[in-house]
């Protein structure tokens, strides 16, 4: 399997289970949510244009997107695509310069998102991704892996949360039919553990 596209609403848990699934399948993880954060914390022009849409829980403009994964995906042997494409555009624009093999659709419903994301903690040092319920750290307030301290992300605010699934809802579900209308969609039930749903993944890639 070389190219794989996650989808799934905010909090969903692709990013959780990509990061298994890419180590399992030897494939790399690019999640354009975490490349704009990290733009965003350089305080680079890309990132100074990001902000203002991801503070308000909107996407930001495909052509700008698009060409970020354009360079990152160059000459890779298979990549993991986490939080791309989120519009028809990019997914036309995808395309246009990589062969998707298989589309995963992570599906949990709006009350376990908006549940996960309100105890969502995430290390301001390292990016790794805790959860006060379900993957709580082992010292409370500290990353099990640096030992950073452990924040919640600005656009897990409530009234965020609400609009990134409303946008969610009108821009990126579409991309579930348009998936299936070419055979690439697989569904898996995301409401379980993060282990036996990456491992579901890891099968389903493989077979
Ligand atoms: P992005 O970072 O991609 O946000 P998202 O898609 O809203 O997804 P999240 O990161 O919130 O959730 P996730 O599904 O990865 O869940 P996680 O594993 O963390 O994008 C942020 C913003 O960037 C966007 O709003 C937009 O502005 C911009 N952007 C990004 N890509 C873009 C694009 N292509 N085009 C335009 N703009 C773009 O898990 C969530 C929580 O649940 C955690 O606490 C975790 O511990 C817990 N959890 C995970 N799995 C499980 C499980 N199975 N059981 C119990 N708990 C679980």
């Amino acid at each position: 399997m070389r190219n794989v596209v996650l989808l799934g609403p905010p909090g969903a848990g692709k990013g959780t289970i990509a990061v298994r699934v890419a180590e399992a399948l030897g494939l790399l993880h690019l999640s354009t949510g975490e490349v704009l954060r990290d733009e965003v914390a350089r305080g680079t022009e890309l990132g100074k244009l990001a902000q203002a849409f991801m503070g308000r829980g909107e996407l930001v403009p495909d052509d700008v997107v698009l060409a970020m994964v354009r360079d990152r995906v160059r000459d890779q042997p298979g990549v993991l695509l986490d939080g791309f494409p989120r519009t028809l555009a990019q997914a036309e624009g995808l395309a246009g310069f990589l062969r998707v093999d298989a589309v995963v659709d992570l599906v949990v419903t709006k009350d376990e998102v908006v549940r996960r994301l309100g105890n969502r903690r995430v290390c301001s040092a390292c990016g790794a991704v805790y959860n006060l319920v379900t993957q709580r750290p082992r010292v409370e307030g500290k990353c099990d892996r640096c030992g950073g301290a452990l924040v919640q992300r600005p656009d897990d605010a409530p009234e965020v949360v609400a609009r990134r699934y409303e946008v969610y809802e009108r821009d990126s579900r579409p991309l579930v039919d348009y998936y299936a209308r070419q055979g690439l969609l697989r569904s898996v039930d995301g409401a379980r553990p993060p282990d036996r749903v990456a491992a579901d993944v890891v099968a389903l890639l493989r077979s």
